[in-house]
């Protein structure tokens, strides 16, 4: 003897009720057909787990490949200098903290410098990417992904235009957004305070000259 709750849909005869009534009714349900119940419901339960993986297996590329990519300006890297692979393919990894002595001497890390180093951004194996902190690696074209972990609000801000720069058109065409190490240095990102530099002199003062 197994109990099962079932509920029942069926409205009140003879009466058209705007409502659906559900109501839990209890059924005894005898040895055999309570076998049947049982096949019922494993076949059932496995209906459910298909349709969750089919669903999951459409849901999962789609979501992935959602991820909006943000038009942008080409990154400001030094003439030259990549891809870096041109070097680093043939280069020891050199994790360690150091002052770097053969090499980007005119880099000197200004940045959160005692919780991190270079590796912690760059990518160790593909020194021509980046690197995020669960190990994706991500293009140059994509730093802001790399600031947006740490720098949350901001990035925020700066993917709806708040903070930062667009340019190009409103309406229609391309407009393009500039990374943040357009603007920041990703070595040494905080703006230096600028010196003011004293008013200009009223023509009335100095004989107009
Ligand atoms: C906070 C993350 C971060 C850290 C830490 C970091 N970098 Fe970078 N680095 C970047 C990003 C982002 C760029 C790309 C800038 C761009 O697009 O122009 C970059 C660019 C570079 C470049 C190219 C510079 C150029 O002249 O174009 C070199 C070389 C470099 N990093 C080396 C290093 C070294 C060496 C260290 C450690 C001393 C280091 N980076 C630490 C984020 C970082
Ligand atoms: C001209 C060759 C050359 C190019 C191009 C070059 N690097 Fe390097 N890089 C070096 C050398 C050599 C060192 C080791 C310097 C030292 O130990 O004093 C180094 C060190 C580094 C380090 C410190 C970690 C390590 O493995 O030693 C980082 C990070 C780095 N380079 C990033 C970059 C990035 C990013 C680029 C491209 C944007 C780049 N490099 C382009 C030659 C190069
Ligand atoms: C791992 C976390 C982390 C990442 C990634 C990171 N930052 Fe930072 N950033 C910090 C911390 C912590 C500070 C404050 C400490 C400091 O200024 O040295 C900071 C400071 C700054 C500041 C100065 C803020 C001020 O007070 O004026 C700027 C600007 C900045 N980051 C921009 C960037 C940009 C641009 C990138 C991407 C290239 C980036 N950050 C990536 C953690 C991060
Ligand atoms: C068009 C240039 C520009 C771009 C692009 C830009 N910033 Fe800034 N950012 C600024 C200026 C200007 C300030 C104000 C500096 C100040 O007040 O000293 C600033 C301030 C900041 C600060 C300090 C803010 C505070 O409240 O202390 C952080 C952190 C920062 N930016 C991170 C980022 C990150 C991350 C991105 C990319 C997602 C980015 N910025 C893109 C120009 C820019």
């Amino acid at each position: 003897m197994t109990y099962s709750l079932y509920e029942s849909i069926s409205p009140p005869v003879g009466r058209r009720s705007p409502h659906r009534r559900w109501k839990p009714v209890f059924l005894v349900t005898s040895k055999e057909n309570s076998a049947e119940f049982e096949t019922g419901y494993k076949l059932m339960k496995r209906n459910l787990l298909l349709a969750a993986l089919l669903i999951m297996g459409l849901t999962l590329p789609a979501a992935a490949s959602q991820r909006t990519e943000f038009p942008v300006a080409s990154p400001p890297l030094s003439e030259g200098i990549f891809p870096c692979s041109n070097c680093h393919a043939g280069l020891e990894v050199n994790a360690k903290r150091r002052e770097l002595k053969n090499e980007h001497t005119n880099i000197k890390l200004h940045h959160a410098e005692q919780e991190r180093w270079c590796l912690d951004c760059h990518n160790a194996a593909n020194r021509d990417k980046l690197k995020l902190a669960d190990g994706e690696a991500v293009d140059f074209t994509e730093s802001y992904r790399l600031c947006g972990q740490c720098h949350g609000n901001i990035y925020r801000d700066w993917k709806a235009g708040i903070h930062g720069k667009r340019v190009g058109y409103f309406k229609g065409g391309k407009r393009t957004y500039f990374l943040c190490v357009n603007c920041h240095n990703p070595h040494d990102p905080k703006f230096k305070p600028i010196k003011p530099l004293p008013p200009p002199i009223r023509p009335e003062y100095n004989n107009g000259r």
